[in-house]
């Protein structure tokens, strides 16, 4: 059976990733940092339609931690064949108004998190595995507020492209999907109904997306029939961008 991680799987996207790539056949270890009961109910749901999962808590910004949700991976199920690194933080305001406790927070998680997963990924995973990071269409809209988390998105584009050069030659594919809005919390979280609105019409579907609007792209990207999309960003955001 081949084995997808998937970091960031308690909630929203992650979430949707795991019980995706777990309806076609993947063991799947649900990733949380602290959303333990949200994990287990992604685990339950996931063994109640016949599925193997496992939750597995690590903090991605923590090297150790993420050696540790690896071995995890290893230990209950025989190799790790696809990775998704999902976990991230939304920031937003003024780049004049990040406070340097908030520039570490998102930094750590989004961007040191996205480089230990991949520097584990690379080390680990089998031939012809598949890894999929997670950047935003923010970096297409480039709206005042988004300076911050912009850079961490940036720099996840940044080194798919790289890891991709540095992978391919075992078959591995490394991609990142760039969402638009998705009704997910990180999206929700702190905005007012009247800016979700205005976001959702942006699209020309007028809504938002949805976590399974992602979880789809991701699949697609971790099947065999995406083997020579290498080194890509898919943005998934019906049309905003
Ligand atoms: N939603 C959008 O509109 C949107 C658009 C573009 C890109 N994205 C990107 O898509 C990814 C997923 O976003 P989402 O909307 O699904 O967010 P979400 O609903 O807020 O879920 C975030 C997930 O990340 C986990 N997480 C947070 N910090 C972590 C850490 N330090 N270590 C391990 N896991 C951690 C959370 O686990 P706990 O609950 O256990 O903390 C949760 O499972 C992010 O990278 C985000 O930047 C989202």
């Amino acid at each position: 059976m081949r084995t997808a991680i998937v970091t960031g799987a308690s909630r929203g996207i992650g979430r949707a990733c795991a019980i995706t790539l777990a309806a076609q056949r993947f063991a799947v270890v649900v990733n949380y940092a602290g959303s333990a009961d949200e994990a287990a109910q992604v685990v339950r749901e996931i063994e109640s339609a016949g599925g193997k999962a496992l939750a597995v808590q690590a903090d991605v910004a923590s090297a150790t931690a993420v050696a540790r949700l690896f071995d995890g991976a290893e230990a209950a199920f025989d190799g790790i064949d696809v990775v998704v690194s999902s976990a991230g933080v939304m920031t937003n305001g003024p780049i004049a108004e990040v406070a340097d406790d908030e520039f570490d927070r998102v930094i750590g998680i989004n961007l040191r998190g996205t480089f230990n997963v991949f520097r584990e990924t690379a080390r680990r995973v089998r031939d012809d595995g598949r890894l999929i990071g997670l950047s935003s269409t923010t970096l297409a809209l480039n709206a005042p507020g988004y300076g911050l988390y912009n850079a961490t998105k940036g720099a996840v584009e940044g080194i798919v492209r790289v890891a991709a050069k540095e992978l391919g030659g075992r078959g591995i594919t490394v991609n990142a999907v760039a969402p638009g809005p998705v009704e997910t919390g990180l999206f929700l979280d702190g905005k007012s109904e009247a800016d979700v609105q205005r976001m959702a019409g942006m699209a020309p579907q007028k809504r938002l997306g949805r976590p399974d609007d992602i979880a789809g792209v991701v699949a697609f990207l971790a099947s065999p029939q995406a083997a020579w999309v290498n080194g890509q960003v898919v943005r998934a955001n019906g049309g905003i961008a």
